[in-house]
């Protein structure tokens, strides 16, 4: 099966770049991404300096492909319609309501690309779970389209992203792997071959794999847990190098040199951001449950409860170093960007570590190179505990030496642009203390 003409719900971080690049190697395809968010779709049509996702190289990829064979639209019917094979790409994020909530995904997004898809198909579509999902919801995504498919026929495929934000368009063009799950039907391999097909344009062929639909679901959770195990494993060392002398940085070393264990990853930190790891993990915790599993849940629950006693014990130190509270001081935080190289914020270690802060009493400033300052109101407002927070707060547009002379700048993001910082003369000549990362190991 040739397939002419793809649709992706979704414009997101996954969505816009994913897309972007499929439409960059496949220039004989059509691929229009889709979006609720009409502002978002704006966006990506408008000047490439301000689309709605940063990544390196992502502004060249669209700029080379827009208006050609890729297209931004909120023409979802019109899109699913036209479309052989369709993505979907949008949250999953943790419920908040209902069973499992703070635990499970919420699938509401998902299911409702699925009515979406059922609604306005009038032919054979393959149906592709890109985003991250809970072992089986291939099961309940069938259901949902064939209760209401009018005899078309749908194939779904389990094909999870794995780029990391900051380094995406590096990833799509040379991923480590190619993850494609489909049924063992024949007409589920047909399908699968479609997809290989595509990725053929630029991955070889020994880097896609193809499995079974569950366990291409199952992967993509544990691999994030998997990673960010071993983040939460360094980092609870940090706490023990420091009660004993040892240094973190030399431990990473020691241990990522066993070729067994290899030295990615392996940087500890403030703790782990970012919209996936903690809401993937949970997830796999409730499935373990569900499946009557109390054991392996709470062995991968302690990932998370680590990364959490790690960001608190890194504000806690800084709170500690000026004598148990911060009225009267004035703190710059370095970077809001749950890493460096995005304008993501979500689940940033930034936004607790600040709020811990600022509640000791600190009066804050805030810099971040590419997080937009109404994001920043958003996540204080949003994720704050503290109902007052607004006052004695400053967003900075840019830094300035003079703002470097707070009490405490707190590096968060390890942006390149703070490493040029001279640490040592503003802590020699000015009284003045640059906490960073490295000062947890
Ligand atoms: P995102 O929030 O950036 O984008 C999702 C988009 O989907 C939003 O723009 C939203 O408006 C849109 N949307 C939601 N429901 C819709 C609907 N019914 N119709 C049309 N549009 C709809 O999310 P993201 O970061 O791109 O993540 C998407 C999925 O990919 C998640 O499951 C995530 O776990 C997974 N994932 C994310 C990353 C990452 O680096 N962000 C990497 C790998 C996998
Ligand atoms: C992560 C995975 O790396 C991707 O493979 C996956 O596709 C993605 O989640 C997803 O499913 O969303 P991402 O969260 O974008 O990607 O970025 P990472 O590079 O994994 O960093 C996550 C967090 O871990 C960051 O806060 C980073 O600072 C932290 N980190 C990373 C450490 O603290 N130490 C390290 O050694 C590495």
């Amino acid at each position: 099966m040739k397939i002419k003409n793809i649709c992706c719900i979704g414009a997101g971080y996954v969505g816009g770049p994913t897309m972007a690049v499929i439409a960059l190697k496949c220039p004989n395809i059509k691929v229009t991404v889709v979006d609720a968010n009409t502002e978002k779709i704006k966006a990506w049509n408008g000047p490439l300096v301000n689309l709605p996702v940063y990544e390196p190289g992502l502004a060249d990829v669209v700029g080379k492909a827009r208006g050609k064979n890729l297209f931004f639209s909120d023409d979802i019917k019109g899109a699913i319609e036209q479309a052989e094979m369709i993505f979907m790409a949008v949250n999953t994020p943790t419920k908040t309501s209902g069973e499992g909530a703070g635990m499970a995904a919420d699938l509401t997004y998902i299911e409702s690309c699925a009515k979406d898809i059922a609604k306005y198909a009038k032919s054979d579509k393959i149906v592709i779970e890109k985003s991250t999902l809970p072992v089986r919801t291939a099961e309940k995504i069938k259901d949902i389209l064939e209760e209401n498919s009018n005899g078309i026929k749908f194939e779904i495929l389990s094909n999870p992203e794995f780029l990391a934000e900051g380094t995406a368009i590096k990833d799509l063009f040379k991923s480590d792997r190619v993850l494609i799950g489909g049924d063992m039907t024949s007409s589920g391999q047909l399908a699968v071959q479609a997809l290989v097909d595509i990725y053929r344009n630029w991955i070889p062929k020994e880097k896609i794999i193809t499995t079974n639909v569950w366990s291409s679901e199952l992967s993509k959770l544990a691999s994030n847990a998997m990673l960010a195990q071993r983040i939460s494993s360094i980092n609870s060392l940090s706490a023990l190098c420091e009660k004993t002398g040892a240094d973190i940085g030399e431990l990473s070393k020691a241990i990522g040199m066993d070729h067994r264990i290899g030295p990615h990853f392996l940087n500890a930190s403030v703790g782990f951001g970012g919209s996936c790891f903690k809401k993937d993990i949970l997830n796999l915790v409730y499935l373990c449950k569900f499946y009557g599993l109390i054991e392996v849940a709470e062995y991968w629950h302690q990932v998370v409860k680590i990364n959490d006693y790690q960001k608190n014990r890194f504000a806690q130190k800084i709170i500690e170093y000026c004598g148990g509270r911060l009225k009267g001081k004035k703190i710059t935080v370095l970077g809001w960007a749950f890493k460096a190289n995005t304008n993501d914020s979500r689940e940033s270690p930034a936004i607790n570590v600040t709020e811990m802060l600022y509640n000791a009493g600190a009066d804050i400033e805030i810099y971040d190179p590419m997080v937009e300052k109404k994001t920043i109101y958003s996540d204080i407002k949003l994720y704050w505990r503290s109902k007052k927070a607004s006052e004695n707060i400053t967003i900075l547009d840019e830094v300035k030496p003079e703002d470097l002379k707070n009490d405490i700048t707190v590096i968060i993001t390890e942006w390149d642009e703070f490493k040029g910082l001279d640490y040592s003369k503003t802590k020699l000549f000015d009284g003045r203390y640059i906490i960073s990362n490295e000062m947890i190991g």
